[in-house]
């Protein structure tokens, strides 16, 4: 038998390697000239990242926390309002509304592609939601409601037409958190053309986690937005409030990206395109090695969407006996996210149940996330597979039975 070794989850060792040269290059800039804060490095790379996005402008910050907070802040979201998001994403998201003074409210995913449902959204805007003076209030919180973070989770954008045109209909902004979906595009049915993740909503957050699609050697975010004033107003709050040194209109953060993050961000960029396309590549591998395995639910990417794969997440049954019999044999996995937000103690406050947001809950646990990153060669993922196959049809198959309402088969 061929041994495949170990398979990680995620190998943030090669591509670094790969760029070893180049990335030390850029560290040798920076000292020896001195640039750590500001500066060209990191204009060039907003410049760019900004192009990459089809934005007007993205604005370097600390990380994606920061960047979906300072997003929401600068789009105008005040103490007390509430902000609609989905439960089934990195808590990042809801602190970064916490952290701009609103609350979070959450609204279910659609079954399929595990982002925000258009249709709960609309239902919970006509029936938990009333107009009072131009503005969206929630009937029994008496808060006013004025912002949606649609999250394009696993790399793949959220129903944007549905979503942007009941944001318009309720005068809420739209912020999108496209942390996990660098360079992912939305086909837009109404002017039909394909738009990019961070390009749609009145501005977006990105995190350069080492571990994304564009990861840093360490913390970083960007802003992207069309809106002159959104853009000055987050350059304002990632510096202390200034736009001049010493000279403070509002009070800010320590929230800008480092200059040496930015040059090695610059210099990843150019690989971007190419490293997506990989992953796309592997993740239509995947999907055509697992069609038809009984009790394996794969992703779903609508005719509209062209998703980056972050993550290439299935469904299965038995969730953690998989992963521990994949872990015998060598094979990282993940679960993004073990527990939705609603049911996490640092929500209790809000006051949801189980059973709130079903699709959600049943969701979160069945998925599992199977390695994937640009480096992954097709052997590896073909050991993968037959792994994966072997273990769910021998050994998970009864369970299938009794979840049969849930586990409905492939698609
Ligand atoms: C969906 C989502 N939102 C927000 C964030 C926050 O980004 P960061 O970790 O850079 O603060 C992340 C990153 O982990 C994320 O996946």
């Amino acid at each position: 038998m061929k041994s495949h070794g170990m398979i990680p989850f995620l190998d943030l060792v090669t591509p670094h390697l790969e760029l070893e040269e180049e990335l030390v290059a850029v560290f040798r800039d920076c000292i020896r000239n001195a640039h750590f804060i500001g500066g060209n490095m990191l204009e060039e790379f907003e410049r760019d990242f900004a192009k990459f996005c089809d934005a007007k402008h993205a604005i370097g910050v600390a990380n994606g926390t920061d960047a979906v907070r300072f997003a929401l802040m600068a789009g105008g979201v005040q103490s007390g309002d509430l902000v609609i998001t989905v439960p089934n994403t990195f808590i990042a998201t809801t602190e970064a509304i916490s952290q701009a003074g609103g609350q979070p409210v959450f609204v279910d995913i659609d079954e399929k592609t595990y982002n925000l449902d258009p249709i709960k959204l609309q239902q919970f805007l006509e029936n938990d939601c009333r107009r009072e003076a131009g503005k969206t209030v929630h009937t029994k919180s008496k808060r006013p409601v004025t912002a949606i973070v649609p999250v394009h989770l696993y790399g793949q954008m959220a129903a944007m037409d549905r979503i942007l045109d009941l944001a318009a209909q309720y005068g809420l902004m739209v912020v999108e958190d496209s942390c996990q979906a660098h360079g992912a595009k939305y086909y837009s049915a109404k002017d039909k053309q394909w738009h990019t993740a961070g390009s749609m909503g009145i501005a977006a957050g990105f995190s350069f986690y080492p571990g994304k699609n564009l990861g840093a050697c360490g913390e970083a975010g960007a802003v992207t937005t069309n809106d002159d004033n959104v853009a000055k107003k987050i350059r304002m709050l990632r510096d202390h409030g200034q736009v001049r040194k010493y000279y403070h209109d509002i009070e800010g953060y320590n929230g800008r990206l480092d200059t040496l993050q930015a040059g090695i961000l610059h210099l990843k960029l150019k690989h971007l395109e190419g490293w997506n396309e990989k992953r796309r590549s592997l993740a239509k591998e995947y999907s055509r090695l697992l069609e038809g395995t009984e009790g394996v639910i794969l992703p779903h990417e609508p005719s509209w969407s062209k998703a980056v794969y972050h993550l290439y997440v299935v469904r299965v049954a038995e969730r953690e006996k998989l992963q521990a019999e994949l872990a015998g044999s060598g094979i990282g996995t993940a679960i993004h996210y073990p527990i939705p937000l609603h049911q996490q103690k640092a929500y209790q406050r809000l006051g949801y149940r189980t059973g709130d947001f079903p699709v959600a809950e049943r969701v979160a646990l069945e998925i599992v996330s199977l390695p994937m990153f640009p480096q992954l060669t097709l052997s590896q993922q073909a050991h993968v597979v037959d792994e994966v196959r072997r273990l769910v049809t021998e050994e998970a198959a009864p369970e299938l039975v009794r979840n049969e309402s849930t586990l409905v088969g492939r698609r």
